[in-house]
């Protein structure tokens, strides 16, 4: 028998990366991730009013919708099979104050979505966001008092907040303010009023990023924050504070962590699931969400591939699931796959 070695296997010692990329069902056998529709939720953002579904314009596909329209998509996305909702209300400017004071309102726009919803579509989850931000006459995420966002009065509002989600059907609560102490008061305020089943998910890790913009103009804080988050966000550049912030959630009573924004803080992702073990997840926020949409509106990229590598990605860096402005359009697409 003559040897066929080629050079190449020379070089490689015979090991060819190749072989199990060699046809379509070699590579889904090898496949270590994949996308399933578990692994979505869908933020939604809603406004009053009734028969309302207004585009947003920094994120083409993705309305403002009254709660009737609200309730309709959410029946949507369950029969897609979506676990859950992530509610974000854009309120009347007439009700934001300096404290953020309609928080504290039992039926104010975020509590009488969720209670229309877990009426209408009792099997999906809605996780509700608890920082005062869409409250506030300045945009920011806690009570602003001479010039700072004074942390612990913001924490006792937001776990008071808290309560009132919970007694309106919130299935979790995920504060995004990034305020010191908030998930033990949260927790301890839930405990307190009998909502021991409520869950906590964490924003652990919520870093002070430009990726905000579009979100800004969807529940109308663009126009209002005067300078910067910086000084309750995290720095973009520090992964370690960030592990380090997120340990503290956790021994405070988180259920689980959010990672925000997504692709461009995998390396976090990864981190925070290695030490924690919490289920872990991303949130591909509006900048993402915008960047992929405008390249493929010019036919530079390929949007719907895009999408999907893009969460993808998310699996790979090991996160459970992904809050995605997309979660409908890939929940359709992997309906069709199946
Ligand atoms: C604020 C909040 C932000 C987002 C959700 N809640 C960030 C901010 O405005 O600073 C961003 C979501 C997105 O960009 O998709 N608590």
């Amino acid at each position: 028998m003559t040897d066929k070695t080629n050079a190449v296997d020379l070089i490689t010692g015979h090991r060819r990366m190749r072989r199990n990329r060699k046809a379509d069902w070699t590579r889904r056998m090898v496949q270590e991730n994949r996308l399933t529709v578990d692994d979505l939720i869908w933020p939604i953002f809603v406004v009053p009013g009734t028969g309302i579904i207004e585009p947003i314009d920094a994120m083409p596909g993705v309305n403002r919708m009254s709660i009737d329209k609200a309730v309709e998509a959410a029946k949507e996305a369950a029969d897609l099979g979506i676990p859950a909702l992530a509610t974000f209300p854009n309120i009347d400017m007439s009700l934001r104050d300096e404290t953020g004071s309609n928080s504290l309102v039992a039926n104010n726009l975020i509590n009488e979505t969720t209670r229309a919803i877990k009426k209408a579509v009792p099997n999906i989850g809605v996780i509700t966001d608890v920082a005062l931000d869409p409250f506030t006459s300045h945009g920011h995420d806690g009570i602003l008092r001479d010039g700072e966002i004074v942390n612990d009065e913001t924490v006792a509002q937001i776990a008071g907040a808290a309560v009132l989600q919970a007694d309106a059907g919130a299935d979790i609560i995920a504060p995004s303010d990034m305020m010191d102490g908030r998930i033990g008061a949260i927790r301890q305020a839930l405990d307190a009023n009998g909502h021991q089943n409520v869950g906590i998910m964490s924003y652990a890790t919520k870093f002070a990023s430009a990726f905000y913009g579009p979100y800004r103009e969807a529940i109308g804080t663009g126009g209002l924050l005067k300078s910067d988050k910086k000084t309750y966000y995290i720095d973009p550049s520090n992964g370690t504070e960030a592990i380090r912030d997120a340990a503290l959630d956790v021994e405070e009573g988180a259920d689980m962590l959010m990672v925000k924004p997504g692709l461009p803080y995998l390396d976090v992702c990864w981190r925070m699931k290695e030490a924690f073990g919490l289920p872990v997840f991303a949130y591909q926020v509006s900048g993402e969400y915008a960047q992929i949409k405008a390249a493929a509106a010019n036919g530079w990229i390929d949007g719907e591939r895009v999408m999907l590598e893009t969460l993808l990605a998310f699996k790979r860096a090991g996160c459970d699931g992904i809050l995605s402005y997309f979660a409908v359009d890939v929940a359709r697409i992997l309906a069709r796959r199946s």
